[in-house]
């Protein structure tokens, strides 16, 4: 998990007395922050965001268009600063990738490396994933779906701010092909096991690990200079794969 590391400080967030109107508001994984921006984030911005970012839409997308061809399609939610998203875009030209950032910072830093690499496989949405996997994204259409290091929100008040819950899993689940997997990664062992508890139950699944539980650490995610820091100071990162069945 490279920056933005922390668990955003939802002090404010909890719905219990703050009248009706908040009340009927659907609960959000993130929290919007405020952050300075650098003048290549701020470039990805200026230049990167009229090529590169897509407007949230009515209607499922036809990315064969936006691409200009039909290739296997990756999504990322929660890219962070796009460390990952770039290197694994650049490694495998002849894939579609999709990164959804609500951090505008991490946005910016992501269409700034677009442009500095020329890569043509990176389209980015810079609003709530749930509502661009909703809106955007056509049913059985997606080859990968992607959540690394997501926020642990590790108060138990906040768990329900997790991204990973039952309707999550069937919302990605309709959004998958047969075939697709959803890859998920994290470094805070309770959520892997929230994880696993969820996605063992949710229909229409198979856990890809041998045991039931993770995989070893697939070559394909890149390693964030958090994650090796992490692996000097003897931390864990936990790999969890589900394929789509049916
Ligand atoms: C802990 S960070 C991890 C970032 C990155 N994946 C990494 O490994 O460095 C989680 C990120 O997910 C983003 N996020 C959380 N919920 C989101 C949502 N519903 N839609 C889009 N982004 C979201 C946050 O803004 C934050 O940048």
């Amino acid at each position: 998990m490279t920056e933005p590391q922390d668990t955003p400080n939802p002090e404010n967030d909890d719905v219990q007395g703050e009248g009706e109107q908040r009340q009927h508001r659907a609960i959000k994984s993130f929290v919007m922050r405020a952050g300075r921006m650098t003048e290549g984030q701020q470039r990805g911005l200026d230049q990167g965001a009229p090529l590169f970012v897509l407007p949230l839409a009515d209607a499922p997308v036809d990315y064969d268009q936006v691409f200009g061809r039909s290739a296997p399609r990756t999504v990322e939610i929660g890219f962070g600063m796009g460390h990952s998203l770039l290197e694994m875009a650049a490694a495998a030209p002849e894939h579609d990738f999709i990164g959804i950032e609500v951090h505008r910072p991490g946005v910016g830093a992501l269409l700034n490396g677009v442009l500095t690499q020329g890569l043509k496989n990176l389209r980015v949405y810079d609003t709530d994933a749930i509502e661009v996997l909703k809106r955007c994204i056509a049913d059985n259409s997606l080859d990968r779906l992607m959540l690394f290091f997501p926020d642990p929100w590790h108060k138990s008040r906040h768990h329900k701010r997790r991204i990973v819950q039952p309707a999550f899993a069937e919302l990605v689940r309709s959004k998958l092909k047969v075939g697709g997997v959803l890859h998920m990664a994290t470094d805070w062992e309770p959520y892997a096991e929230y994880m696993l508890e969820v996605m063992n139950v949710a229909p229409g699944y198979r856990n890809q690990a041998e045991d039931g539980k993770c995989v070893p650490r697939p070559a394909e995610r890149p390693i964030t200079k958090f994650e090796r820091r992490g692996e000097r100071l003897g931390h864990g990162v936990w790999d969890l794969k589900f394929e789509k069945v049916d």
